[in-house]
């Protein structure tokens, strides 16, 4: 019995040891951060900043794999079944709350089925158009949409984007439905919108405000309670009439569940150096956003934060009796 007993320990010890020694020498391979939507839009350009930056920390490349598809979901799904070895992960964004509710059967629960790595940023949204919509300012918008309706295209990421999301309180908010037109990101949106083939879109600033400057689109209010200082002409929702329009799009990094407890860690302390990088914080702020503090840039404030926004956005989701599935 003593022999199985000292069999047994040692079996755990070792295990231990190596899933330490996993940690210390994480990682000896190049990551994949999954975006769960198309290359060019916002969550792209987000990742591939961080994703830089991780990679100089880590000795690695960190590549970028677009997964887009059913408003996020697919990639979230890919990345929660991959291996947990800390090499496959996923940056989504509150995308990952929302379809916990507007998706009544997914291959995934976004609390359970991942290891929670840390917050990213809290990103500003736009309503912008076309431009030449017969539109210059968001009141003209509201009557333009409330006379038009469903003659409106109106473009986002598929039913749980946060450019869907935008667009339900848009919509909400007038009494009032557009045409929805999906695509698998709003960076091909944004091209669509800029070609006049959609008319309106709430997007995020990291998307847009290029495209704001240089005139190729109109911008109509942003949806936070101060004009940002990347786009100071474009007045907030509230002041243009809209009162208390307000959303923000906070982004995580997650791992699959059942990635060893070190390596998440490291990935984390990672995370953290990247959001303090230069190139981030510059390009960050010219895009509208900063990065999260870095109390928030750890696994329990991402969980929370997860936690309080399936909480936060189901009464909202219920109310207005739109799902997925
Ligand atoms: C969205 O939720 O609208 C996404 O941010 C779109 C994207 O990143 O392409």
């Amino acid at each position: 019995m003593k022999k199985m007993i000292t069999a047994l320990g040692l079996g755990t010890a070792l295990a231990f040891a190596s899933q330490s020694a996993s940690a210390q020498s994480f990682p000896t391979q190049p990551i994949t951060i999954v975006v769960p939507f198309s290359a060019g839009g916002p969550t792209d350009t987000v990742t591939r900043l961080v994703a830089q930056a991780m990679g100089q920390d880590l000795g690695q490349q960190v590549v970028v794999e677009n997964v887009g598809g059913a408003g996020g979901t697919l990639g979230a799904a890919r990345v929660a079944h991959a291996e947990p070895n800390g090499y496959t992960l996923l940056l989504h964004h509150i995308g990952m709350a929302t379809t916990a509710t507007l998706y009544r059967e997914l291959p995934y629960n976004a609390l359970e089925d991942f290891a929670h790595v840390g917050l990213v940023t809290e990103v500003p949204m736009v309503m912008v158009g076309r431009r030449d919509l017969e539109a210059d300012t968001m009141a003209e918008v509201i009557a333009y949409v409330r006379e038009k309706g469903e003659d409106v295209m109106y473009a986002n990421a598929g039913i749980g984007a946060a450019s869907h999301l935008c667009g339900l309180l848009f919509m909400n908010a007038l009494e009032t439905q557009m045409t929805t037109v999906p695509y698998q990101g709003t960076g091909p949106a944004l091209t669509d919108l800029m070609g006049g083939q959609v008319d309106l879109m709430c997007d995020q600033t990291t998307n847009t405000t290029n495209q704001i400057r240089d005139g190729s689109i109109k911008a109509f209010g942003v949806t936070v309670p101060e004009r940002l200082e990347s786009l100071p002409d474009v007045p907030t929702a509230s002041e243009s009439g809209l009162e208390g329009f307000e959303v923000t799009i906070w982004h995580g990094v997650y791992a699959p569940k059942g990635t060893p407890e070190d390596v998440v860690n490291r990935l984390s302390q990672s995370l953290k150096i990247a959001l303090k990088d230069p190139t981030v914080v510059e390009r960050f702020a010219d895009l509208g956003t900063a990065p999260s503090p870095e109390a928030d840039a750890t696994p329990a404030a991402l969980r929370a934060k997860v936690q309080s926004e399936i909480d936060l956005w189901r009464p909202i989701i219920e109310a207005a009796g739109v799902y997925a599935n």
